[in-house]
């Protein structure tokens, strides 16, 4: 994958984004000395260990060892792929990628059309809303008022499309671009139409509020009665979340979100002021919906009917939702009436006492239990049985201790274990015993040490003597400290980040983090020096190797003139830096 986009840009991307803004968009950072710190979002943990440093532009977790620049952050946090994770960079900063591979450009290119294209067909639908009688009426009946409209990017597809491309002026070209993505389609008698005609459309937008999609809801009932886009290489089902764009529009860290099915039920609670509704397209939710809510807000609050079919969703959904509950995220669930949605309720009974639904939607525990209880009758010891033999696995899911444990009591109460060693025991036989993975551990090698500080204080290649002449020599480690000198040489203010950024996928990618991260153990005052003694080592063990040659040819065939005037030099070098290195004893190692 890399490599088709070139270094510079993306060490320019990386110049100019700020790794603690990045993530301070997304998580709560707490300052803490020159770091700052918060919860990780890659493992569950009650004391913060995940640290950003701005020096560094680098994050690293002490709990779970998760850590990268902002690429690396992008591609986990956000599940991004590597080129993804780039694009999202180049919005931030409005700069355009300049592939180097003409298939990738292709592909890029490909998608800035579809953008475009979606967000051409959304101001030639929203002006159909002024131009058409029907669609006016159906927003009308339907009460959605015009702040609504403007809000959402409500539209209308119209019944003829002949008429529609005489109103709006479309050319041929974006006819053309519309029969590719299937917007358009042609009838058996060869009439072009729009795959929406009669539909009110909702435009989905993606977190950076790009137009990817629409749905289509049939003004005359016309079946099916939603019809969504087709997926394409920028709409992808299964992550997009609707109304999110506008929520976060309002709120960048929403006390919770409530998940709704409809559209039309998003825009309805917005429109009287419960401004947190979001929709997963009407299709059931995925563990990626799961996962961008948890990236927005600590409460997911789901809606369901009160039906069975509505109880069965809510189970579903806590099912895979389970792992990712924590101390701080959690799942409730708020179950209507029966026949009624959140837009008929909220119509019904207004907004102070829809309010008080969501107030007292259903815990996540009791959900739980209660569905587990449902058609079980805890005085036969089968039941008993029965019942932790299915609750248990499910419990066992939750990544966080505290919570699992707790569903555990809860559990063992309820099957009657109440004397205090047997729940200890039940508890025993069932903790899974986690074991931690020790951090690699890297042997202390002179080479590693300087490469390790250089990575982290890209500042010191300044000071490091010329180099030129050392390039031939064999030594293990060298050819890339000096590649990592002339990177630090090459861009004056680089950091840690930016330096691992151009060994993504080499072999010595691994390494490399594992020393930009490593305790080498020497107090900071000292690095400077540290860092010259074990390059004078290393010049010297060089020089050496030459010495010990000439002395060598000296003893057989004699030496020319040269010769002998560089081994008095070496010799006199070797004996300066000896010096040197005896007036810098103290520069030793903290142990
Ligand atoms: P509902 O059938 O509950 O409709 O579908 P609704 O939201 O109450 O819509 P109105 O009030 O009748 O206009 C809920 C969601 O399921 C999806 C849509 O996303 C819809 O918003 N759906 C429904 C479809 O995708 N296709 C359908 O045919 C029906
Ligand atoms: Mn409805």
């Amino acid at each position: 994958m890399t490599g088709k986009i070139p270094k510079y840009f993306i060490n320019e991307l990386l110049s100019l984004t700020d790794i603690v803004e990045l993530i301070k968009s997304r998580l709560i950072l707490k300052k803490c000395g020159k770091n700052y710190q918060t919860h990780c979002p890659f493992h569950n943990e009650k004391t913060p260990s995940f640290t950003v440093s701005y020096e560094k532009q680098f994050y690293y977790c002490f709990g779970c060892y998760a850590h990268g620049n902002a690429i690396d952050f992008l591609i986990n946090y956000e599940r991004l792929n590597f080129i993804e994770s780039i694009e999202e960079l180049s919005i931030m900063h409005g700069m355009t990628i300049p592939f180097e591979n003409t298939q990738d450009n292709f592909f890029y290119v490909k998608k800035q059309k579809l953008y475009l294209l979606m967000n051409q067909l959304c101001k030639l639908y929203q002006k159909n809303i002024i131009l058409d009688n029907s669609a006016n009426e159906y927003l009308f009946k339907r009460d959605i008022n015009n702040t609504m409209i403007s809000t959402f990017l409500i539209g209308f597809a119209s019944f003829n499309w002949n008429i529609f491309c005489k109103k709006i002026h479309i050319n041929k070209k974006l006819e053309e671009d519309l029969l590719v993505y299937n917007i358009l389609s042609i009838n058996k008698k060869g009439y072009k139409y729009d795959v929406f005609q009669g539909r009110i459309t909702f435009p989905i937008q993606d977190q950076n509020g790009r137009i990817i999609a629409f749905g289509g809801r049939s003004i005359n009932n016309f079946l099916p009665k939603y019809l969504n886009s087709q997926e394409t290489d920028i709409f992808c089902k299964r992550k997009q979340i609707y109304g999110l764009y506008q929520v976060k529009k309002k709120f960048s860290k929403p006390k919770y979100l409530l998940v709704v099915e409809g559209y039309i039920d998003v825009i309805s609670l917005t429109q009287y002021n419960i401004n947190y509704a979001v929709s997963c397209l009407g299709t059931s939710i995925t563990i990626e919906h799961i996962q961008i809510l948890f990236q927005n807000t600590n409460t997911i609050i789901c809606c369901y009917d009160g039906d069975t079919a509505g109880k069965n969703a809510a189970w579903n959904t806590l099912k895979k939702a389970l792992p990712y509950i924590s101390d701080a995220k959690t799942i409730k669930f708020m179950l209507l009436p029966n026949n009624e949605d959140p837009d008929t309720i909220i119509r019904k009974e207004g907004k102070e006492k829809f309010q008080i639904r969501i107030d007292n939607a259903i815990t996540m525990s009791n959900f739980f239990f209660t569905h587990m209880l449902t058609n079980i009758n805890l005085s036969s010891i089968d039941n008993k049985f029965y019942l932790s033999k299915r609750a248990l696995p499910l419990i066992n899911t939750i990544a966080s201790d505290t919570i699992r444990i707790y569903l555990r009591q809860k559990l063992a109460r309820m099957i009657g274990i109440l004397d205090d060693n047997q729940f200890e025991k039940f508890l025993y036989e069932q903790e899974i015993k986690k074991i931690q993975k020790p951090e690699f551990y890297i042997k202390r090698t002179p080479m590693r040490i300087l490469i390790a500080l250089l990575i982290q204080n890209p500042d010191l290649a300044i000071i490091a003597p010329p180099i030129k002449k050392l390039k031939k020599i064999k030594i293990k480690g060298l050819y890339i400290f000096l590649e990592i000198l002339q990177i630090c040489l090459d861009y004056p203010k680089i950091k840690t980040g930016q330096i691992l950024e151009f060994y993504r996928n080499t072999n010595i990618n691994n390494i490399l983090k594992m020393l930009s991260r490593w305790d080498h153990m020497i107090v900071q005052e000292e690095i400077q020096n540290m860092f010259l003694d074990l390059l004078t080592n290393i010049y010297d063990k060089i020089l050496e190797e030459r010495q010990e040659y000439l002395i060598a040819q000296e003893r057989t065939i004699g030496l020319t003139m040269t010769e002998k005037k560089e081994i008095w030099s070496i010799n006199k070098k070797l004996s300066n830096n000896k010096n040197f290195s005896k007036n810098n004893t103290h520069n030793t190692q903290k142990n």
